[in-house]
């Protein structure tokens, strides 16, 4: 036995069961309960996994207490302020910051790899007329499968890496047709010439030909304030380990399914407005309230225990006094309020809920703070992104981290099909 152990007793036999205590490079010690069913003949209990740790990771780091999050080790507030996002998703996927020369083959790999097989480009024209872009992607990224079933078993880190930024490098072009199919108009192809993020907006906002809105001034082009916004937004949300979907996509991977399957997967567990569909949710929810004295009724219906009315954007599982990502999105929002001309009655409202929630007894006594969903919703909507597209973009974000938790997952030799037991209460 580790130097460290935990006695667990039942209490009707006084039968003792030791087990030793794992200890991680940070956050809270682990109780090695592997055998436990063995030994003991009980199950454990825990719905929603709030204090099981299902695997071990060595990709990302949040402590909830003190809201702080880390890529590989790297506090998140210099890697969203200092570095893009295709520098978090070298990071994210390799361990390491990439130096200058890495990042320019990189960055290249990416822009060659964004185009789609044209046989599924006609996938799209099946769906109907606004079909929703997370449905259609979710749908597309299965289909993406079938066209490299070679990666269904990845033997070497080359064969994972190809993999993995085939798929980083698709998403955003197939999130962007999926959009466009959902109004009925002509996709825009990856333009090589373009980094990551400007590829994505114009993708989504250019007109047949690749150019922009045409007015009196000419053609009106993509600000490079509003690639730097999403692509912070991209940052903010590329991992944030063992959540909702990552852990649909490592069940998924347990199965020993192909990995855009398990990427297909993640998205759908993503849509749900418990997660990331919220930030949906809220812009949906501001238009709702309508006008900032409308905020205070629905202040108190939030904190009815007889009304199921919740503050989308508010609370989270794991940060218990902010997220850190809301905080960095905050000081964008307010940064980028002058440039992209932020002002309107949503923004107004939005502050209104903030100013009274964090002062109200109900919210305080629960930890419950705006989380990235609340900040993410009025920035896109001042970057011309649909509602419809908020999760989509969350998608583009998380893919890095789903697709690197998918590796991991795959390397580590202790890893087992997910299938935990219950507590039976039925006949
Ligand atoms: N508005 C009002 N009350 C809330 C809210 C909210 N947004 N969130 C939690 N509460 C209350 C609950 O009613 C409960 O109150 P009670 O103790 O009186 O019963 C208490 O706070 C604890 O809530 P739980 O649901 O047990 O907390 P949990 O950690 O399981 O849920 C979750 C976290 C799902 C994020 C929840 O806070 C929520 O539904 N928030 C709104 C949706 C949202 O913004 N989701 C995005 C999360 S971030 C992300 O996934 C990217």
């Amino acid at each position: 036995m580790p130097t460290k152990s935990f006695t667990l007793i039942d209490n009707q036999n006084n039968k003792h069961y030791e087990y030793p205590v794992m200890e991680g490079t940070r956050g809270p010690s682990v109780l090695d309960l592997r055998t436990f069913f063995k030994d003991s003949g009980f199950f454990t209990y825990d719905p929603g996994f709030t204090s099981t740790a299902s695997c071990a990771s060595k990709i990302t780091f949040i402590d909830g207490e003190k809201g702080e999050l880390r890529y590989r080790g790297i506090p998140i507030e210099e890697l969203a302020l200092k570095h893009s996002y295709l520098e978090n998703c070298y990071l994210i996927l390799t361990g390491e910051l990439p130096d200058k020369a890495a990042l320019l083959d990189f960055d290249l790999e990416i822009r060659h790899r964004a185009f789609l097989h044209e046989g599924l480009r006609h996938l799209f024209s099946v769906f109907p007329d606004n079909a929703h872009p997370m449905a259609t992607l979710a749908a597309a990224v299965t289909a993406l499968s079938t066209f490299y079933d070679d990666h269904e078993i990845c033997h070497d880190e080359i064969s994972y890496q190809e993999m993995a930024r085939r798929i980083i490098a698709k998403i955003p072009t197939i999130a962007a047709f999926a959009y466009r199919h959902s109004l009925g108009i002509p996709f825009i192809q990856p333009d090589i010439d373009l980094g990551f993020t400007e590829n994505f907006l114009t993708m989504m906002r250019a007109y047949p030909g690749g150019k922009m809105h045409l007015s009196a001034k000419g053609h009106e082009e993509i600000k490079e304030v509003e690639i730097r916004a999403l692509d912070t937004i991209f940052t903010l949300h590329a991992d944030h380990e063992q959540n909702a979907s990552t852990t649909v996509v490592r069940g998924v991977a347990s199965t020993g399914a192909h990995p855009y399957v398990a990427i297909s997967s993640g998205i759908s567990a993503l849509w749900g407005r418990a997660h990331g569909g919220a930030n949906e949710s809220v812009i949906a929810q501001l238009e709702y309230i309508g006008s900032v004295d409308k905020v205070e009724a629905f202040i108190e219906k939030a904190k009815d225990p007889n009304d199921d009315f919740r503050l989308m954007g508010f609370g989270h599982r794991v940060y218990k006094n902010f997220d850190p990502r809301a905080k960095i999105l905050k000081n964008l929002q307010d940064e980028l309020r002058e440039e992209l001309g932020l002002d309107s009655e949503l923004m107004a409202i939005a502050r209104k809920i903030e100013e009274i929630a964090m002062n109200d007894a109900y919210f305080i006594s629960r930890n419950l703070y705006p989380n990235i969903d609340f900040y993410t919703g009025i920035i896109l909507t001042a970057l011309q992104i649909p509602k419809s597209m908020f999760t989509p973009i969350f998608v583009i974000g998380r893919t890095v981290g789903w697709i690197t938790q998918w590796i991991e997952f795959k390397q580590d030799s202790t890893s087992k099909i997910a299938r935990p037991r219950q507590l039976y209460t039925g006949n």
